[in-house]
């Protein structure tokens, strides 16, 4: 095997978990190693990177098992509604939006399904907007993409199963919310340790405005993904963009080894 080409969501595929199987065999691999797996994964402790790095995200608040807080303090802190979600998944998978005390109450038990810890966030009413990375120590990004749910928010049903959610390329933003954009996305790349690639996911609120939302180290590489389409935008095609991440994995192996 000269290259292992892992495109796996999730955890055991994303979260370093392979990567870290793979180093032990000594093969080649594409995407961020075991650090910036990992990293890219925990939405808590990549939050935490980020406010010690100064880039700009909502307001959290982590659970661990165990732990409890009052839908009233909640409220208090974070407003309404709350995203809940599992510090671990993907794919929006265990993640609700929630504005009472009832649902509130099941949507962390929902998460808990999923992980040990949990995040509660502000809401950010604001457009979703995404940006490619490609590279080593010198990443470079694409042009910015959005989203456009057709539904409350970017569910896992949005996602997989009802195609209605439109991905418009290039996102309609003024230049000025691009380049900001572009160079968040760079600066989320590497403070969290990342090789290969990685997909940096933006809200872009009304005051222009640009928030993290997070980084995705195996982005989708469907017909209809991001990631790829926002490369062919951009002046890499599938093809060439696939030579690209393979011979970065060889270029990272091989300065590894040394
Ligand atoms: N704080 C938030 N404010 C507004 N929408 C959110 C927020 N967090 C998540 N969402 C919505 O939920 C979707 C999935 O959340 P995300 O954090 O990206 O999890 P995943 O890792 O599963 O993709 C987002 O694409 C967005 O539509
Ligand atoms: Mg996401």
């Amino acid at each position: 095997m000269d290259v292992i080409f892992p495109v796996l969501h999730g955890p055991y595929g994303e979260d370093g978990s392979m990567q870290g199987l793979l180093k032990i065999f000594n093969v080649p691999f594409v995407g961020p190693g075991v650090l910036g797996s990992a990293l890219g994964m925990d939405k808590d402790v990549m939050k935490r990177l980020f406010m010690e790095a100064g880039i700009p995200i909502g307001k959290f608040i982590t659970l661990r098992n165990g732990e409890k807080i009052n839908f009233t303090k909640i409220k208090k802190e974070l407003g309404l509604p709350i995203f809940i979600k599992p510090a671990n998944m993907g794919s929006s998978v265990g993640i609700s939006k929630v504005k009472n005390e009832k649902k509130y109450i099941k949507a962390v038990k929902e998460a808990f399904k999923f992980d040990s810890k949990i995040i509660l966030e502000a809401n950010i009413a604001g457009r979703e907007i995404e940006c490619s990375v490609l590279g080593n120590e010198r990443p470079m990004t694409s042009i910015p993409g959005e989203i456009i749910a057709n539904q409350e928010f970017y569910s896992y049903n949005a996602k997989y199963i009802d195609e209605g959610s439109v991905a418009e390329i290039p996102a309609k933003l003024d230049k000025k919310t691009t380049r900001k954009v572009q160079e968040l996305a760079i600066k989320v790349f590497k403070v969290l340790n990342c090789e290969g690639m990685g997909r940096v996911d933006f809200f872009v609120k009304k005051n222009r405005e640009v928030i993290v939302n997070e980084i995705n180290t195996i982005p989708g590489f469907t017909k209809i993904s991001m990631y790829p389409k926002l490369w062919e935008a951009s002046g890499i095609p599938l093809p060439k963009l696939l030579d690209t991440l393979i011979l970065l994995a060889i270029e990272r192996f091989e300065r590894e080894l040394k």
